[in-house]
């Protein structure tokens, strides 16, 4: 009796199952484990031990998904900066990397700050970031002399293009605050600076 018969009989003992069987399942139970501990594991740590490396996949998986939960109440805690003026809304430029990034339309404010690549420093539209920028965006302006909230003298389809802005901003950003005017002194009046130009 070659030690193959005597492997047959074994099994057939102990498992009741023909040999055919018993190879189908145990094939399948390798594939089973395979597919599942794939979903853990990623192929670079199949040179680890199989136990450690899946434990220290999940744990690190676990705090990941801690670190997204806890990034996403962070952010998701409405940032509220309140009331500010023209002159107050600038030092959210950008220069600051400790402030979030912030752009005003139609006098509302919105953290613009998770789209650092365009707002932030040297980003195609930084030139808006600390800024009322509704006059700009209505007329699709880069000129420094239209980044104001004077819309005194804009038509219906200008108004339109700003309305569509606006619809952008509110459904990407949160908002966080309104422009408010600049306390405005007696002798400060007259001084032509486009800041007073808000319309709410
Ligand atoms: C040649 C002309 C232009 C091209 C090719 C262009 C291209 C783009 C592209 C590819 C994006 C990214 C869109 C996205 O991924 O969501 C974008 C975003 C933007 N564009 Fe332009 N753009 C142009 C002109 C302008 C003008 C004239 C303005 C306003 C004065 C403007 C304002 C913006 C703003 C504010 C965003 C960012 C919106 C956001 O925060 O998601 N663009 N543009
Ligand atoms: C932001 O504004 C400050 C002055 O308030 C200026 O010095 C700085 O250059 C501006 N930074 C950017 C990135 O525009």
């Amino acid at each position: 009796m070659g030690i193959y018969s005597a492997a047959v009989e074994e099994i057939t003992w102990y498992t009741g199952l023909s040999p055919a069987a018993f190879f189908t399942i145990a094939a399948l139970m390798v594939v089973v484990y395979k597919t599942v501990s794939s979903m853990f594991v990623s192929p670079e740590d199949f040179n680890k031990p199989p136990v450690a490396m899946s434990i220290e996949k999940i744990s690190q998986s676990n705090s990941d998904f801690l670190n997204n939960v806890m990034a996403t109440t962070t952010n998701s805690q409405p940032l509220q900066l309140g009331d500010m003026t023209e002159q107050q809304l600038r030092a959210y430029n950008g220069s600051d990397p400790n402030k979030p990034l912030l752009i005003s339309i139609k006098g509302q404010i919105y953290d613009v700050s998770s789209s650092r690549m365009f707002y932030g420093p040297g980003g195609a539209y930084s030139m808006f970031t600390g800024k009322e920028a509704s006059r700009a965006l209505a007329l699709l302006s880069f000129k420094p002399q239209d980044i104001n909230g004077n819309l005194e003298d804009l038509g219906p389809e200008e108004l339109q293009v700003l309305e569509d802005w606006e619809d952008k901003f509110t459904e990407k950003y949160a908002k966080v605050g309104q422009l408010v005017r600049e306390p405005m002194p007696a002798d400060q009046a007259g001084c032509g600076d486009e800041t007073h130009e808000i319309e709410n």
